[in-house]
């Protein structure tokens, strides 16, 4: 089954050909984040107008390798070769969500092909589920497992599972008890660690660069043979019996500690960098693992930008060798962390179920505990 699936919750324009919810046949994905550089956050209005020049070169272009030929028309590929379309509804920003959500709509009416609605937040999970079967190879000597070039080794997930999300606006522990069967356990009360990264980054003078500057510079301090600066930064919640998380106050504490200092230096603006990855990661980690015991679960699953975060993924892998935990261990190769359509896709498969076109419409503030 093949599934054609649109993502425009926010700055990203993107588009993937998903078959039997795990195999990206094309994955294609545009971005206006250099345009809003200049604000020192993403503009709503000039994110939409960017959705709309980019969505139908970005279908085309997923659509290519299903076309016979130059000339084939989407319409025709599309008639011929997809099950289904799905598309992002929300959480998103009204504007972006919309050019998505209608083009999804005028694609199913003209093709009469169903629609799927997707909840972004939910769908980060299932790029745990998608291979790229050009990255892949059998090994010859099990038959079993498959040799991923980016993520080394795909094992299956095992259920039950613990899943964390992590992203720009979101940090939140599922519990999955199968491909479909999902419950919320616990998430954060204020800020997610992703926007905890970005207003860091802001605060450090890299702009809208986000967690993955903040990495940048950690890897430089971690690096450094005789470190001048050392900060050192609370861990919200770390202790706390509850799988609640909160980033807010830390958001306050590195101010206080970036204030004391009247020069900025780079190794200093690296030290700062350092300790908000090791204050997050670690937070990140433990409430996951606590989770995970708590619940018996047999795989941990992590998705969403900030799982692409290389200290965080080695701490899991740390974490789990040292309490010589037999939990599998699963995280996305990174571009699949980030957002892209070819997630949208494999929710939909699992657990989509098909809406009336009429009635689809953005929520911009879908929430997910409304699964
Ligand atoms: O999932 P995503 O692309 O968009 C949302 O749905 O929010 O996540 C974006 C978030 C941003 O906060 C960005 O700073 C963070 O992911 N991010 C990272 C890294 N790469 C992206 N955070 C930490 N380390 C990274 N390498
Ligand atoms: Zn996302």
């Amino acid at each position: 089954m093949n599934i054609l699936a649109l993502e425009s919750s926010c700055d990203e324009t993107a588009c993937s050909v998903i078959a039997n919810g795990t195999e990206i046949r094309s994955n294609v994905v545009a971005t206006s984040s250099s345009m809003h550089e200049q604000w020192g956050g993403i503009v709503p209005e000039v994110a939409a107008r960017q959705q709309l020049s980019f969505i139908l070169p970005v279908i085309k272009e997923a659509l290519k390798p299903l076309q016979k030929n130059e000339k084939e028309h989407i319409r025709s590929v599309i008639e011929k070769n997809v099950d289904a379309i799905a598309v992002t509804v929300g959480p998103g920003l009204i504007g972006s969500l919309l050019i998505g959500i209608e083009t999804a709509k005028a694609l199913a009416f003209i093709t009469k092909k169903p629609i799927i609605p997707v909840n972004h937040v939910l769908a980060h999970m299932y790029a745990n589920f998608l291979h790229d079967p050009s990255c892949m190879v059998k090994n010859k000597k099990t038959k079993t497992k498959i040799q991923d070039p980016q993520t080394k080794t795909y094992e299956p997930i095992l259920f039950p599972a613990m899943s964390l999300v992590v992203s720009g606006g979101h940090t939140e522990l599922f519990l999955m008890r199968s491909e479909k069967d999902i419950s919320w356990i616990g998430g954060t009360i204020d800020d997610a660690a992703g926007e905890a990264f970005d207003k860091s980054a802001r605060l450090l003078g890299f702009g809208n660069k986000g967690g993955f500057a903040i990495q940048e510079a950690a890897a430089r301090r971690a690096a450094d043979v005789s470190p001048v600066f050392t900060i050192r930064l609370p861990r919200p919640l770390l202790h706390d019996e509850t799988l609640n998380f909160s980033f807010s106050g830390l958001k306050t504490a590195i101010q206080r500690e970036w204030n004391k200092h009247n020069e900025h230096a780079n190794n200093l603006v690296c030290a700062f960098a350092y300790e908000i990855q090791e204050s997050i990661t670690d937070v990140l980690v433990k409430k996951t693992i606590q989770a995970a015991e708590m619940h018996g679960v047999r795989s941990i699953l992590i998705s969403g930008g900030v799982s692409s975060n290389i200290r965080l993924r080695q701490k899991f892998l740390h974490a789990l060798s040292e309490k010589q935990n037999t939990m599998r261990f699963h995280c996305p190769p990174p571009s699949l962390c980030t957002d892209n359509a070819a997630f949208i896709g494999s929710y939909a498969y699992f657990r989509g179920i098909p809406s009336d076109w009429h009635t689809l419409t953005a929520i911009p503030d879908l929430r997910v505990s409304d699964i």
